[in-house]
């Protein structure tokens, strides 16, 4: 392993001492908004000297240490280190010899970063409070003391206790649905990177959806949730068929409350969804094909590190295409794809050159500022471009074979490359991997994708922007979501608010029940002062807290003193309501 591959954003030594099992007894409290408990850890001594284990530690409140083995533990001396910036401190505990275990006390924070407490106003059901847990990228630490590094996989076990009207669920193999006894069980046999160890706690209903797939939501949401996901198993299908075995047994979603700050994370059995994706007729899927697809991109085979994250994100947005087109239409990935490129587009004319690079430097950063389309995007491109010059047969076996190769296991850029030449020694010959990987900008040879229907909607936009047409004859009816959003987002800025009334009166983009839709509406609204959309910007701002959301309407809002004003005070109202992940990213948009 070459120094850049270490991973700078945990203070574990665990090439000393690795955890390898982490089982925790906890409590959930709502009036406290505390979780606490023990987390007891099985450790791997794999430097026979060493004579303490070093976890990472963020918000947490340690209330005591032990070490032993098998049943028998003992106090033991524990200390913590220097805080520094995004990670929190290191906390070390002594190890007798021969102690392979310890067993922490601790409770969390009320502001832990890796957690949301929801009062009931921000629930569907407005009766009961709601908790979730976000641990992607370096939040694990702010709720359990672990080696929080994608390199140090674990297995984990659990006991949660919780009000009694209430269901936990976790990230593992859980009773499905449960007996409501406020004592819940877990355990998660596969060993996986600690981000991906997630729990949720509310008024929460099953319904399965087929054989190895359902929808835990609150119960006035989870029918309208297993219709909108009933595709779920085609593409369980579809993509095992590509790909090999589905290895975690069964796959079901958690429809969160909408203050969930992002579209969908990959949690093992157990994606969490943002409740944006429910537009009633299955339009807004492909993200559930996306945290599907982590099942072997990014749970099955890890990034090593988080300047590592294309390996997750690029390969998983690959994997999404694949699945769209198969369960879907090739047209329909294609769509997707040319609205992922205009977003990468955009990304790229604005960014620093060293926020452009595949293979990102993190070095004294927070994980999330490489949180882009860039991994995302660029990532699927060099896949494509892969992919078109050796031709989609040779290519599928080869991801089969990585993921085979590499599963249960946390891997870097430079595994990935250096397998890459063994399996397609012709590659490197033909695709410019260092530029690709280590360079900025997006490499003129890039198989981007192209669709036809977005050919044709281009032209109808031309038409109507020249007034060549009516407003009446944009061929709406045959229209699906990504052609709307094709035509939103590249109308030229000729077109004022007068314009724009006449799409709303038309069409009642305002009032949109897409979330897509409405947000690139508004969007567009914003920036060309279109006030008749006013008022729905600032309700959808205090509703809807998905980050993808937020930060494009604030930025907009941000480009104009009188639009800053505004976007303060609905801020203002708003925060309150935010996941901690939301509040930064927009507290440093309008600099507060
Ligand atoms: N794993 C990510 C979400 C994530 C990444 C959370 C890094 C924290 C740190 C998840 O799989 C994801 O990519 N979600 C996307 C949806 C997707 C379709 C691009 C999102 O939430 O926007
Ligand atoms: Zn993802």
């Amino acid at each position: 392993m070459s120094s850049t591959d270490r991973d700078l954003h945990s203070f574990a030594n665990s090439d000393e001492v690795r955890v390898r099992h982490v089982d925790l007894d906890l409590d959930v409290s709502f009036e406290a908004k505390t979780i606490s408990g023990t987390a007891t850890l099985d450790l791997d001594r794999l430097a026979p000297g060493a004579t303490r284990v070093v976890l990472d530690l963020n918000g947490l409140i340690i209330e005591s240490a032990e070490a032993g083995s098998g049943d028998t533990f003992e106090t033991t001396r524990f200390g913590l280190g220097e805080a520094q910036k995004y990670l929190g401190v290191p906390l070390d505990i002594d190890l007798p010899d021969g102690a392979d275990r310890v067993r922490i006390r601790y409770r969390t924070i009320p502001e832990a970063g890796g957690l949301q407490w929801l009062d009931p106003a921000q629930t569907a059901g407005k009766q009961h409070p709601f908790l979730f847990s976000q641990s992607q990228a370096i939040f694990a630490r702010t709720w359990i003391p672990l080696q929080d590094s994608p390199g140090v996989r674990v297995t984990y076990s659990a006991v949660i206790r919780t009000p009694k009207d209430l269901v936990a669920v976790m990230s593992a193999e859980m009773e499905r649905p449960p007996a409501k006894t406020g004592e819940y069980r877990f355990k998660m046999e596969q060993a996986i990177p600690p981000y991906l160890i997630a729990i949720a706690v509310g008024d929460l209903a099953f319904q399965e959806v087929g054989p190895r797939t359902g929808v835990w939501a609150e119960p006035s949401v989870v029918g309208r949730a297993a219709a909108e996901f009933e595709d779920m198993e085609s593409m369980l299908d579809a993509v095992e068929e590509l790909y090999g075995p589905y290895r975690w047994g069964l796959f079901d979603v958690l429809v969160l409350p909408p203050s969930f700050p992002f579209g969908g994370m990959e949690n093992p059995r157990l994606t969490f969804a943002t409740p944006t994706l429910l537009a009633g007729d299955k339009s807004l899927v492909s993200v559930i094909a996306h945290e599907l697809a982590h099942s072997w991109s990014g749970n099955l085979v890890t990034n090593a590190t988080w300047r590592d994250f294309w390996l997750n994100e690029g390969f998983t947005v690959y994997l999404e295409s694949r699945m769209q087109e198969a369960v879907y239409s090739p047209e329909r990935a294609a769509m997707e794809g040319v609205l992922e490129v205009e977003g990468l587009r955009e990304e790229l004319a604005e960014f620093k050159e060293r926020d452009q690079i595949l293979h990102v430097d993190l070095a004294g950063r927070d994980p999330d500022e490489g949180f882009s389309s860039v991994p995302y995007i660029k990532g699927m491109l060099l896949l494509k471009t892969i992919e078109r010059e050796v031709g989609r047969e040779r290519f599928d076996d080869f991801l089969k074979g990585y993921f085979d190769k590499f599963a249960f296991q946390s891997i870097t850029t430079g595994q990935f490359v250096a397998y890459l030449g063994e399996q397609l020694p012709e590659v490197p010959g033909k695709v410019d991997l260092a530029q690709w990987i280590e360079q900025p900008g997006l490499p003129a040879d890039a198989a981007v994708p192209e669709s036809d229907a977005f050919e044709r909607v281009a032209k109808v936009r031309d038409q109507w922007v020249a007034e060549e047409i009516e407003t009446s004859e944009i061929p709406a009816s045959t229209w699906t979501v990504h052609e709307w959003l094709h035509f939103l987002s590249t109308l030229p800025d000729s077109v004022g608010p007068e314009r724009m009334s006449r799409l709303d009166e038309a069409f009642g983009f305002t009032q949109s029940g897409n979330s897509e839709i409405v947000h690139r509406w508004l969007l567009e609204s914003v920036k060309r002062g279109y006030a008749p959309a006013d008022e729905r910007v600032e309700t959808f701002l205090i509703e809807v807290g998905r980050r993808k959301f937020l930060k494009p309407l604030y930025e907009a809002l941000a480009e104009t003193p009188e639009g800053k004003a505004r976007a303060k005070a609905i801020y203002q109202k708003a925060r309150p309501g935010y996941h901690p992940i939301a509040q930064t990213s927009v507290d440093a948009i309008l600099g507060m």
